[in-house]
């Protein structure tokens, strides 16, 4: 039997959908396929922002003739945007075809899910509040190498004024050390060459024996083998001097920090409960850059939050410059139902969000050429993540993020390749490989 998964979101979600693809396995859906073929369709859905939830709506709504003409089709709709208050029933109400409808705190039940559904008509709706189980007996069918994903915390404490991943990922959960190095140590064994570790906020991952983020990242750090580390996402408010000392001292983690810092003027940050300043955000940048210079940072940046004057606006142009972001994910803000920023008074109108993102984009886009251009005329090294059958070429990232692209007779996926960067393009380098 067949399975389609569809995604949306975050790489936490493209994780879990390889977790899904494990259990389907499990079940007898044995191989992927387009949704045409497949005997179960999955969506697995975000719900961070408006147009997200849009779109799953769409998709979800064209499979309606599909699940008429196919006797056996089973849909089965999962993940954040079932999570949020109320979303479960307005889904069966609206397309009563679903099958299975399921929450982001139980994944790891899906097969159980399954067999319920082969033994009834009703529609099966399961999303408790909380998360009973660990996913951590889940063999995922991973679907990026040379990358692998590793979850080391679930959930979000924070609640930053705009953000509706805690109420849909419930309250922080760590996992085991020990567990967490085991799924890495078996990782670079398979092969895989660069690992990611994922939580909405690493920087506050504690496990029971007391092991903080920085002695995690050093433990996966001096992992034997030949791979890269990195991570994601970290919170300003965490961020330490100790980090910055693990990352200056293990050569496998990326010189890469990826801190999203949403605003840059304090009376915003404060409105959105990020609970740090624009100051202490430059002066972690700053300890950064100091202690490692090569190192490059990445944020996110909201527009148009409610209240946002075009001085304020101006502030978050000047810290994109003052702190050298490198590349930037920039939003509209979207009011999510239940927040507490959805509430406030000031909502900005749509046609000044929107000059103002475009203004923002033009700003990080001429950031990120300039950098991409410094690298001409250097070697940087890439791994390699597959071919660009269009292009005819390789192409891999660099321990920035940054796109490289390459000729190569045989197939180097997988492979560190040392790029002579001979050409920049936006985000992305050409170039010839020297140890071809
Ligand atoms: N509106 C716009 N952007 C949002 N983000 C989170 N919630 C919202 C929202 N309501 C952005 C933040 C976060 C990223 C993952 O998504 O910038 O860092
Ligand atoms: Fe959302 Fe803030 Fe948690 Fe990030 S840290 S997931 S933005 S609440």
């Amino acid at each position: 039997m067949n399975y389609h998964i569809v995604t949306y979101g975050c790489q936490m979600n493209l994780h879990e959908s390889e977790k899904i693809a494990g259990i389907l396995r499990e079940k007898g859906y044995d191989r992927e396929s387009p949704p045409e073929d497949a005997d179960i369709i999955v969506f697995n859905t975000c719900c961070i922002r408006e147009n997200a939830e849009n779109h799953a709506f769409g998709n979800i709504g064209a499979l309606k003739q599909l699940k008429r003409q196919k006797k056996g089709l089973l849909i089965a709709v999962g993940g954040c945007m079932v999570q949020e208050e109320g979303k479960a029933k307005l889904l069966k109400e609206k397309f009563p075809f679903i099958d299975i409808l399921f929450g982001t705190h139980n994944l790891a039940e899906l097969g159980e899910l399954i067999e319920k559904k082969r033994a009834q008509r009703r529609t099966v709706v399961s999303v408790p509040e909380a998360r009973d189980r660990l996913e951590d007996g889940i063999v995922p069918v991973r679907t990026s190498y040379p990358n692998a994903w590793v979850n080391i915390m679930y959930g979000c404490n924070n609640f930053c004024s705009y953000c509706i991943v805690p109420y849909v990922r419930g309250r922080e959960k760590s996992r085991r050390m020990g567990d967490i190095l085991s799924e890495v140590r078996s990782l670079v064994e398979e092969g895989y060459k660069e690992i990611t570790l994922l939580g909405q906020n690493v920087n506050s991952y504690r496990d029971e024996s007391g092991a903080d983020f920085p002695a995690l990242l050093a433990a996966v750090a001096s992992v034997e083998g030949d791979f890269r580390v990195r991570f994601m996402t970290s919170h300003p408010k965490d961020f330490s001097a100790e980090l910055v000392a693990v990352m200056k001292k293990h050569k496998k983690i990326c010189k890469h920090l990826h801190l999203p810092v949403q605003s840059g003027s304090n009376r915003i940050l404060s409105l959105m409960n990020r609970r740090y300043t624009r100051e202490k955000y430059l002066g972690e940048i700053a300890l950064l850059k100091r202690e490692i210079p090569d190192c490059e940072v990445t944020t996110d940046i909201i527009v148009g939050f409610p209240t946002e004057t075009e001085e304020e606006f101006r502030e978050t142009l000047s810290l994109v410059e003052e702190a050298d972001i490198s590349s930037a994910f920039m939003f509209i803000f979207s009011p999510r139902t239940g927040t507490k920023a959805a509430a406030m008074e000031g909502q900005i109108e749509e046609s000044v969000a929107k000059e103002r993102l475009s203004r923002l984009i033009e700003l990080v886009n001429g950031k990120t050429r300039e950098k991409s251009a410094k690298y001409v005329g250097k070697t940087v090294e890439i791994l390699c993540e597959d071919r660009d059958e269009k292009k005819g070429l390789y192409l891999g990232r660099d321990e920035y993020g940054r796109m490289g692209y390459f000729e190569s007779p045989e197939n180097r996926v997988g492979d560190f390749v040392r790029l002579k960067v001979t050409r920049a393009n936006g985000i992305s380098l050409y170039g010839e490989v020297e140890n071809l």
